[in-house]
């Protein structure tokens, strides 16, 4: 059984090939950062003229015997949440190509493959855990009962924890995305030079907010005319000691509530090399275990959408028609 997985959620065109007894065949990904580094963030119409260029000739080319597409029993795509254009390109693209093979699409929740690209790991959880889903739009904490079952226990009202980092490293100069920009330079920033707000931090609940903390370090860059490197070092790091702080607090909170100790960490963010440190040491005190991607499965790719499409294929939770199906806003919970 072969699952062809096609990404376009948003700025990355994401093709993979899962088979279930040999695992994952292919996953490539075409990024279009350098494109969108340019504005300094995402522009929606750049992102789908993009995917629309690219996604023919990436598919094209992974199957360069002509037979080897016939050996693909269905398309699993995206088909939400993330932006309506990039979206429809995926979700046109795959309907068309399975009408054309005689195969059933499959939709996949983008962040629900998120959470489940954990399991293409040989360490990996058992259901049912928890999970802190922080990516470039999100920033949630859901308790995952079993494969398909979700409770949102908390969320960010109002920035997601990847916008945040984006927006810093704009403010700083640095490049998109924010993220890994951040922490490489944070390395060489003074421990506890400067110090940001932690917000929510002492609140019981599981809920974040980050758009106070990002518009303080914004204040606080915008008040300094000469932005040096040792300042954005010393910033970038203030800033993710803040974010991670924050994060790592919510998960340990969620972890008392629920009294369950196995966390799953996924989306862009979780590639976040302090994040990690400082959840691996907080979960130590409850004897559990936090489970991560490898670092190219927490941002954005097809492997995680064809590995969903495996599961799903295999339950028989296949589309019976070509309609092209997207939906920009879908929820993973009730
Ligand atoms: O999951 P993802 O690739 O796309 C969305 O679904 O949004 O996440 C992208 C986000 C960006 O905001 C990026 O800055 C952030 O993940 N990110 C990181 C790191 N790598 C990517 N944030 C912090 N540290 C990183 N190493
Ligand atoms: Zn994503």
């Amino acid at each position: 059984m072969r699952i062809l997985g096609i990404e376009t959620s948003c700025d990355e065109t994401g093709i993979a090939v899962y088979d279930d007894y040999y695992g994952l065949m292919i996953n490539k990904v075409f990024s279009q950062v350098d494109i969108h580094n340019k504005f300094g963030g995402i522009i929606p119409e750049i992102a789908s003229r993009e995917h629309l260029s690219n996604i023919f000739s990436l598919v094209k080319n992974i199957f360069k015997k002509k037979n080897d597409i016939k050996n693909i029993n269905a398309i699993a795509y995206t088909a939400g949440p993330g932006l309506v254009g990039s979206l429809l390109v995926g979700a046109t693209f795959s309907s068309s190509l399975a009408y054309s093979l005689n195969i059933p699409t499959i939709i996949i929740n983008h962040m629900e493959a998120h959470l489940l690209s954990v399991m293409m790991e040989n360490r990996c959880p058992i259901f049912p855990f928890l999970t802190l889903l922080v990516s470039g739009k999100h920033t949630e904490i859901i308790y995952a009962h079993s494969f398909g079952k979700y409770s949102l226990l908390g969320k960010s009202i109002d920035d997601a924890a990847g916008e945040a980092f984006d927006k810093i490293s704009k403010n700083l100069n640095l490049n998109y995305p924010g993220g890994p920009e951040i922490s490489k330079i944070s390395k060489f920033g003074v421990l506890n030079k400067y110090v940001f707000p932690k917000p929510m931090i002492q609140q019981k609940n599981l809920n974040f907010s980050f758009s106070g903390l990002k518009t303080s370090v914004i204040n606080f860059i915008n008040k300094k005319k000469n932005l040096n490197f040792q300042f954005k070092a010393d910033v970038a790091k203030a800033f993710e000691q803040s974010i991670t702080d924050v994060l790592v607090s919510k998960c340990e909170t969620a972890i008392k509530i629920k009294n369950i100790n196995r966390l799953v960490v996924s989306g862009g963010v979780s590639a976040n090399k302090e994040l990690r440190r400082k959840l691996q040491n907080m979960i130590k005190k409850y004897q559990g275990e936090v489970f991560f991607s490898r670092p190219e499965f927490c941002t954005d790719n097809g492997a995680m959408i064809a590995y969903t499409g495996m599961l799903k294929f295999k339950l028989n939770q296949i589309e019976n028609d070509y309609d092209i199906k997207v939906f920009p806003k879908w929820k993973i919970y009730e």
